[in-house]
């Protein structure tokens, strides 16, 4: 006997983000800018994090209100654990209440396998501290609100595969300190999810490949696309459809897991 469920919500319902709120870091980033759009025509309220508060309002005044949202901005500086703990405070008082984290905020570390030193290294590794200061912050509150949360942090492929050296210009790999914290994202995205899982809290990563801002060298950006099954880098629309499903009801049995959007570079 065929049976029709038509109790389940609609493709349009699950992908709804109306009467969320999703604080964005590196807001005003090549990636983040689009996530905070992306997120925004969702329906979501955005509360666009940056180390400078001019500049987070700046992003969220460009961002569109298809539900006449209003959305926020706050001061965070995720290398600093007072001031992470202050932006997220300043984020709950701002939109009254925080659903979804996009931890994507990178503090580089320019040095190289050749010249990086234990400080450099050590500190670049404090990006994953702040990602996990923020998430904990996001698990707590969602607990006390008795609310669903959602966590996704960036990853990268350069959290999986090493990078060819040939790609790079010479005396200048990609950074080692960087390989190192990317795959330190991934796999604290699988902790954090089988803990928090008993408080409705989902935690993945999406992790993309090449996504070179305009500014990224020409040379550099043909050398990497012959490295790539799709011969061409990501453009940061590309991120948005897996963005909102992990974020969304669409994804509600979606947790752990990174998902790499990348061209096929890790296929081969
Ligand atoms: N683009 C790619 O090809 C690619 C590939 C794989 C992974 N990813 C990952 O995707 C994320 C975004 O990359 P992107 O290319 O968009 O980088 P981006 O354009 O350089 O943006 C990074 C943002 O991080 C913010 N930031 C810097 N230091 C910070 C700190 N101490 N605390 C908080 N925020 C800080 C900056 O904002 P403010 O200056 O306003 O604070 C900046 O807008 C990163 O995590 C990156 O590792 C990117």
């Amino acid at each position: 006997m065929f049976k029709v469920n038509v109790d389940e919500p609609t493709i349009h319902e699950l992908f709804d983000l109306t009467g969320k709120t999703a604080l964005v870091t590196g807001a005003s980033g090549w990636l983040g800018s689009s996530f905070s759009r992306a997120l925004a025509e969702a329906g979501a309220t955005v509360v666009t994090a940056s180390r400078d508060a001019a500049r987070a309002r700046q992003v969220a005044d460009t961002l569109p209100t298809p539900k006449s949202q209003t959305h926020h901005a706050v001061a965070l500086d995720q290398m600093d654990g007072p001031s992470i703990d202050k932006g997220f405070a300043d984020a709950v008082k701002a939109a009254g209440q925080v659903d979804i984290l996009i931890n994507n905020g990178l503090d580089a570390c320019a040095a190289d396998i050749t010249s990086v030193t234990f400080e450099d290294f050590a500190r670049h590794q404090h990006n994953n501290a702040g990602y996990f200061i923020l998430a904990r912050h996001l698990r707590d509150h969602a607990v006390q609100r008795n609310a669903p949360a959602n966590v996704v942090s960036l990853g990268s492929m350069y959290g999986q595969v090493a990078s060819y050296p040939d790609a790079y210009d010479p005396g200048r790999a990609s950074p080692v300190a960087y390989h190192a914290l990317k795959g330190g994202t991934i796999h604290m995205t699988r902790h954090m999810a089988v803990y928090w899982a008993k408080d409705n809290v989902r935690v993945n990563c999406i992790s993309p490949g090449p996504f070179p801002s305009p500014a990224a060298g020409k040379d550099l950006v043909t050398r990497l696309a012959t490295k790539n099954p799709m011969q061409r880098m990501g453009k940061p629309h590309e991120l948005k459809g897996a963005l909102l499903l992990l974020v969304s009801e669409a994804g509600s049995f979606i947790t752990g897991q990174n998902i790499t959007i990348d061209g096929g570079w890790l296929a081969w």
